[in-house]
């Protein structure tokens, strides 16, 4: 394990106590400083030479591998996408699938790092707030832990698979009325009457897990540093995940730039898009977002601040897609990639094509859209976007008639 300290991201205060998820001095966003003096003697070379995923990065993690809680997350291919490259107009656009995570998301990459230091702890019991993936993932890594899990879900506002996982994975499936803040909100309450441990990306561990997926672009692209990154924002922890991952990587000295990190919301649900709009640091929540990408349905970030900055900080971007757009890019990665990602991750496809559009993306920029969920979470989505099965005859010239229409 890495030396590590936890810090108030506001005021820069050391935070002890490992059951708090904001400072105790001035209510400020937490995060980990890492001590990376040995990480400089290192080259990317010196990696773990056959592990593939998370745990090979164990030299950037503040959780100790003793304590391992993993399902082997991470790994996930990186597909140069030409066919949906040339029809939307970049030449060199890759896609990131974090759909072929083991529960289907990026969250397992946090969940693996989170539910680790939870166990280092000695937590019995774990919770999250979630739209969807976030509970599956913390659902499957308590299983395999042993520890008790429950999950707060808005009601009637996860995709069907979502909360299949949850609970096929045996944890207690809470659903609130309201929405993922409202959630929130009340896991948050929970956890500070110490009642369960949270593992929301308020929690600063989590999106240290997440830092990997930027690790592993780098891997994947032999360091050679892409123009631009793009993600779907909704509670806005994984884009601050990549930003802290690069700019780790830049004070190790394993690269020298880092890519315009740019953030894609959707319309009904963009107080972040907003905010970076006005040029404003904070940002004003949205108190009824709306979107069929239900997974950034999502109206107070909880990681908005931080985002912004990370946006701010590598000259990136940010702005909105409509659903119609995400829903169409979502059937362009199926029809032309023969990839099949949930709603909310096609947000990063629809929200490169728009900054083409308008001029913010160069046509030659070599940019990767990380596609954070499988679509296999959200068939309802799928099947009412698709044309029907075609009704059939059972003889052979009844499929050629169809096959010939
Ligand atoms: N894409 C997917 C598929 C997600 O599930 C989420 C967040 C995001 C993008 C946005 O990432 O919140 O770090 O900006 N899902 C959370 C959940 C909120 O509960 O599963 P973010």
């Amino acid at each position: 394990m890495a030396a590590h300290k936890v810090i108030c991201w506001d005021c820069g205060a050391e935070v002890t106590d490992p059951f708090v998820n904001t400072c105790p001095k001035c209510g400020g966003l937490l995060t980990v400083k890492m001590d990376l003096e040995k990480v400089k003697e290192m080259k990317p070379t010196d990696l773990h030479k056959t592990q593939i995923g998370v745990w090979r990065y164990a030299p950037f993690m503040p959780v100790d591998p003793a304590h391992k809680v993993s399902i082997q997350e991470g790994g996930t291919p990186l597909y140069p996408v030409k066919a949906l490259g040339e029809t939307i107009g970049c030449k060199n656009a890759f896609v990131k699938f974090e759909g072929l995570n083991p529960t289907g998301s990026f969250k397992d990459r946090g969940m693996t790092i989170g539910v680790s230091h939870a166990n280092e702890l000695g937590a019995k019991v774990v919770g999250c707030a979630s739209t969807g993936n976030t509970s599956a993932a913390l659902a499957a890594y308590a299983a395999k832990a042993g520890m008790k899990c429950a999950v707060f879900l808005p009601s009637g506002k996860v995709a069907m698979g979502k909360l299949a996982q949850a609970l096929f994975f045996g944890a207690k499936v809470l659903s609130i009325d309201g929405n993922f803040d409202d959630a929130l909100a009340l896991a948050r309450k929970m956890a500070d009457e110490r009642k369960l441990y949270l593992l929301n990306s308020i929690n600063p561990y989590r999106p240290e897990g997440q830092k990997s997926v930027l690790f592993e672009i780098m891997d994947q692209l032999a360091y050679d540093v892409p123009d631009r990154i793009i993600l779907p924002v909704g509670n806005a922890a994984n884009i601050w995940a990549v930003y802290k991952a690069c700019m780790e990587l830049k004070e190790v000295g394993w690269i020298d730039k880092v890519p315009m990190l740019t953030g894609i919301q959707a319309a009904g649900s963009a107080p972040v898009a907003r905010a970076f709009e006005a040029k404003n640091k904070t940002f004003e929540p949205e108190p009824n977002p709306e979107t069929v990408a239900t997974a950034i349905r999502i109206g107070n970030p909880v990681s908005g601040r931080k985002a912004l900055a990370a946006m701010y900080n590598t000259g990136g971007y940010c702005t909105t897609v409509t659903d119609e757009e995400i829903i169409a890019a979502q059937q362009l990665l199926g029809r032309k990639e023969g990839v099949c990602v949930e709603p909310a991750s096609a947000a990063s496809v629809a929200g490169l094509k728009k900054l083409i559009e308008i001029g913010v993306a160069d046509k030659d920029e070599r940019v990767v859209c990380i596609c954070t969920g499988n679509g296999l979470k959200d068939p309802d989505t799928i099947i009412n976007n698709c044309a029907p099965p075609i009704k059939c005859g059972n003889s052979v010239a009844d499929v050629e008639r169809i096959l010939s229409e």
